[in-house]
């Protein structure tokens, strides 16, 4: 994030703490609106909803690690998601989601440290007939199978390359 993005975020993380103490809003509804603010849960920001509550940083880390629609990390420039609705997860879901976090060496929920990649796995995504489904950004890869999906990263992983 650039400078002028984190005095926007700054602000805006000052707006939603400020609207808190105007409405009494929870903890939960107060990290999902930083996270769709920052796109993840920043340490800081988390630090600074604990302050405002008067609770412990402790405990606002407890409810981001408990209920997995929070994010941790930063999402990758090429962020993928592999649906685990039931579908996709009979026709081999599971196996798409695995070869993925072989290849790319990371787990579902989390970023590659060069941040070119995220992995998410998500509910039902629409479009049971096309199963075993994957999305990367927004295009969708339909009928996946653990070689497919590997071979899907090769376009984003040459565009990832520095030029020679
Ligand atoms: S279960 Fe995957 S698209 Fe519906």
């Amino acid at each position: 994030m650039n400078e002028k993005g984190e005095e926007r975020s700054a602000e805006e993380l000052h707006t939603i703490l400020e609207e808190h103490k105007n409405h009494g809003k929870g903890l939960i509804p107060i990290l999902l609106e930083v996270q769709k603010e920052f796109g993840y849960l920043p340490k800081e920001a988390m630090k600074k909803v604990a302050e405002v509550l008067g609770i412990r940083p402790v405990d606002v880390w407890g409810v981001a690690t408990f209920f997995n629609q929070f994010r941790l990390t930063p999402l990758g420039k090429n962020h993928i998601k592999v649906c685990m609705g039931t579908a996709c997860h009979l026709a081999g879901g599971r196996l798409v989601l695995e070869a993925l976090e072989r290849e790319l060496k990371i787990k579902v929920g989390e970023t590659s440290d060069d941040g070119h990649f995220s992995l998410e796995r998500v509910a039902c995504i629409g479009c049971c007939m096309l199963a075993p489904v994957m999305v990367i950004k927004d295009k969708i890869y339909p009928k996946m199978s653990s070689f497919k999906a590997e071979e899907s990263l090769i376009p984003y992983r040459q565009e990832s390359k520095p030029e020679d």
